[in-house]
């Protein structure tokens, strides 16, 4: 890489400084030596990656560093007070790499920096990497990805690969939509014909499928192991239909409705104020919460069309109240605040767009002022499934589609909601609804490149505070780096949109 240009980095670090100097090279007898607790798990992690990605073998010692090891050091003092839960700092020198932070998730971040850093040819030709110093840590501590597997059912399998991408990015939420018309994808004990009939389809007439509790808590596991956060969302009271199918109990007329597997929204409802239905909701979110050791109980409250206003207003206070009393924050989309009966802390994710129509505006504010927090996800710019240009296969458009790499990239979370800034956005999240998405191959064609361009939102420092923002989000500096992310990603075998505005670079060997 040229002085002078970008290091090849997404998100961009806080600060990067090339430092002159000898290369450094990874010899055969390199070694990863750990100190610190947690540093053996995440060295762990990056040996396994050097093997598949490089072919190298590299062993972990518990002691000080040698000539050309790569040190990971985990310890209090390694980062400033307000950078410890997710600060690091990077060096690479001829002497060898160093990586530091106060906390695992802080190296694991590190170790995705030196990854990006590491040459794609790595197994061919020798791993060397140029002197550099970086110091960075995130903008907001919620950056999340959210996979709609209730409208097509994806396998544990595909989950993990999904994970695997995602923290490429530093993100470190996965919000999993787990409950929709077209299926529900949990198996609760206590309602098992929810699976038994109602994951047994979804969109498109597809096999449908669900996470045994078991399975469950193996994703769980897996993401946690990675520093990333599950946060189960069952949408209610609306999107309902795979659970209303199941139970003729849960409808007012007492007969279930067949199992739907089209693309229409706001056709279904739960029943309020209803002994069985509140039997339910505390039933699925007492199983999904002792399931979730994560804060966060998303409860979804979006397009309920078919239910009354102030039977919204009784059944949100209702649920909302029950996911507080199993220990959960609550989160919700920002229909949610129209409630004034929120929990304490409850956490609105806004879907309106980058200029805000309607109410929408106002109902995010009303988590703020019920003392929550909001999570950014402008639908314009932020959903995944939005095509990148009429006419495309996949995605759909109703988002003032299309949205293409730069739309992506050029907006600014506090710059959306008036009135709401950094001190209450909790976060950024990307999600993909997967209507017209069948295989994981196709979601990661949606979500990348676009993810690492909303990753680097969430995690890097934000433009001057100057007008407009298009100008000050330098999109000429992304475009190079993110060139270089996909030579990672083609290696590593994550699909992804070879989009127009970028050169790729196509000789690398896939
Ligand atoms: C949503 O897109 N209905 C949250």
């Amino acid at each position: 890489m040229p002085a002078g240009e970008q290091l090849p980095v997404i998100p961009r670090p806080v600060t990067a400084e090339r430092l002159g100097g000898s290369a450094f090279t990874l010899a055969p007898d390199a070694r990863v030596s750990v100190a610190g607790p947690g540093a053996g798990e995440v060295a762990a992690l990056l040996v396994a990656e050097l093997a598949s990605d490089c072919r190298r073998d590299l062993a972990i010692v518990h002691e000080p560093p040698a000539y050309g090891d790569i040190a990971i050091v985990i310890a209090p003092d390694e980062t400033p007070d307000d950078e410890r839960a997710e600060g690091y700092s990077l060096s690479i020198t001829a002497e060898g790499v160093r990586i530091g932070a106060a906390t695992a998730a802080g190296a694991f971040w590190g170790v995705q920096t030196l990854r990006q850093l590491v040459p794609v040819e790595c197994a061919s030709d020798p791993l060397t990497i140029e002197p550099l110093s970086i110091r960075d840590h995130p903008r907001y501590a919620y950056r999340g990805a959210m996979l709609d597997v209730a409208r097509h059912f994806f396998a544990p399998d595909d989950v993990k690969r999904f994970i695997d991408a995602i923290v490429l990015l530093k993100v470190n939420h996965l919000h999993l939509h787990l409950t929709d018309d077209q299926g529900w994808r949990i198996h609760i004990e206590s309602w098992p014909n929810l699976t038994a009939h109602g994951a047994s389809t979804g969109s498109d007439g597809s096999d449908g499928g669900f996470y045994t509790q078991d399975e469950f808590r193996d994703l769980v596991a897996y993401a946690a192991e990675r520093h990333v956060t599950i946060v189960p969302e069952l949408d209610m009271p609306g999107h309902t239909n795979a659970a209303l199918a199941s139970y003729p109990e849960l409808n007012a007329s007492g007969v279930a409705p067949e199992l739907y597997t089209g693309a229409k929204v706001g056709f279904s409802t739960l029943l309020v104020d209803d002994d069985t239905t509140d039997r339910f909701i505390d039933d699925v979110v007492r199983e999904v919460a002792a399931l979730t050791p994560g804060p966060y109980l998303h409860i979804g409250g979006d397009e309920c069309l078919s239910t009354s206003a102030d039977d919204f207003l009784r059944f949100i206070a209702r649920a909302s109240a029950i996911v507080a009393a199993h220990g959960k924050t609550p989160a919700g989309w920002h229909e949610m605040g129209k409630s004034a009966e929120l929990p304490d802390g409850t956490v609105g994710q806004y879907w309106d767009f980058v200029t805000p129509r309607g109410s929408a505006a106002d109902e995010t504010l009303s988590f703020v002022r019920q003392g929550g927090s909001i999570i950014m996800s402008p639908a314009d710019v932020a959903y995944l499934d939005i095509v990148y240009e009429e006419g495309d296969r996949l995605g759909q458009d109703w988002a003032d589609g299309p949205t293409g790499i730069r739309e992506s990239f050029v907006w600014d979370p506090a710059r959306i909601v008036p009135g709401l800034g950094d001190a209450h956005i909790l976060g950024v999240e990307a999600p993909v609804w997967t209507e017209t998405l069948a295989t994981i191959e196709d979601v990661e064609e949606m979500v990348f490149p676009r993810l690492a361009a909303v990753a680097e939102v969430a995690w890097s420092p934000a433009p001057a505070d100057t007008e407009p923002v298009e100008s000050e989000r330098d999109f000429d500096d992304f475009a190079p780096r993110l060139a270089a992310l996909g030579a990672h990603w083609a290696a590593g075998g994550t699909n992804f949109r070879r989009v127009p505005e970028i050169s790729w670079r196509e000789s690398v060997r896939v």
